[in-house]
C-alpha cells in the first residue's frame, strides 16, 4: 500500500522501543504521549512483542503504533494482526518488500546503500528507513544521496541522540530520525514513567 510519508510527518523524533514485560506497554505509550510525541516503533525483538504492540493498539488510541524490526513476511502479517498501523524493516529483500506492500499499511523499509534506495524506488516508495544511520555513513552520507536522488524522504535510524538528531534534521531529505534514547532500558526497568516523558518533551520539539 502506500509510502509512509505520512507516518514520517507525526514527529521528528520515531521512538523505536523494546519491551520485555507487557505491563510496561500502556504506561510507557502513554508517558510518550504526555511529552508529546504521538509515534512508537515497537520492535518484534522479544516474545511479547505482539502482546505489547495489541494492547497499545487497544488502549492508547492517541498514538500512531508501528511494528519494527520485519524480517519476514509472517512477521508482517502477524503485526498487522495485532494492530500496527505501519510496519518498519531494517533492510528489505525484494520477496519481503513486496509482502509488506501487499498488506494495507504504510511501509517502511530500511536502506543503507545507493542501490538499495534505487530497488526500493522501483517499487513506487520514496519513505525510508537510512539504517544504521551513524555506522553506514551519517548526515554527510545522507546529504551526498541527496545529490543524485533528491526525492527520497529518510528516517534515519540507529546511533542517533538528542546532540546529533540536529545534524540529521536539517537536511532537506530528512523528514524525521528514529532512536531508542527516548525510553532507555533503565527508564523503563524502573518505572520511571515521568522520565520517558521527559525525554520524549525534549524530542518532540526538535526543528526540522
Ligand atoms: C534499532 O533498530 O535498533 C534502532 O536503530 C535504534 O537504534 P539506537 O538504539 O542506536 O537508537
Amino acid at each position: 500500500m502506500a509510502d509512509a510519508s505520512g507516518v514520517l510527518r507525526v514527529s521528528p523524533v520515531i521512538p523505536v522501543v523494546t519491551i520485555d514485560d507487557p505491563q510496561d506497554a500502556v504506561p510507557l505509550a502513554g508517558a510518550l504521549v504526555d511529552g508529546g510525541v504521538k509515534i512508537i516503533e515497537l520492535t518484534l525483538r522479544t516474545d511479547s512483542a505482539l502482546t505489547s504492540l495489541k494492547l497499545i493498539a487497544e488502549e492508547v488510541p492517541d498514538i500512531l503504533v508501528g511494528a519494527g524490526t520485519i524480517l519476514s513476511p509472517g512477521q508482517a502479517d502477524a503485526a498487522v494482526q495485532a494492530g500496527a498501523k505501519f510496519l518498519v524493516s531494517p533492510g528489505v529483500t525484494p520477496a519481503l518488500l513486496r509482502h509488506m506492500l501487499s498488506l494495507d499499511v504504510p511501509v517502511l523499509p530500511g536502506v543503507a546503500t545507493v542501490g538499495e534506495v534505487m530497488a526500493v524506488l522501483e517499487e513506487g516508495l520514496d519513505s525510508m528507513k537510512f539504517f544504521p544511520a551513524g555506522p553506514a555513513g551519517g548526515p554527510s552520507y545522507l546529504a551526498a544521496i541527496g545529490a543524485p536522488i533528491p526525492n527520497v524522504q529518510f528516517c534515519p535510524t540507529g546511533g542517533i541522540s538528542l546532540a546529533t538528531a540536529p545534524d540529521y534534521l536539517k537536511l532537506p531529505n530528512v523528514a524525521c530520525v528514529g532512536g531508542s534514547w527516548l525510553t532507555p532500558a533503565d527508564a523503563v526497568a524502573a518505572k520511571d514513567w515521568a522520565r520517558i516523558t521527559s525525554l520524549a518533551s525534549g524530542a518532540a520539539v526538535l526543528a526540522r
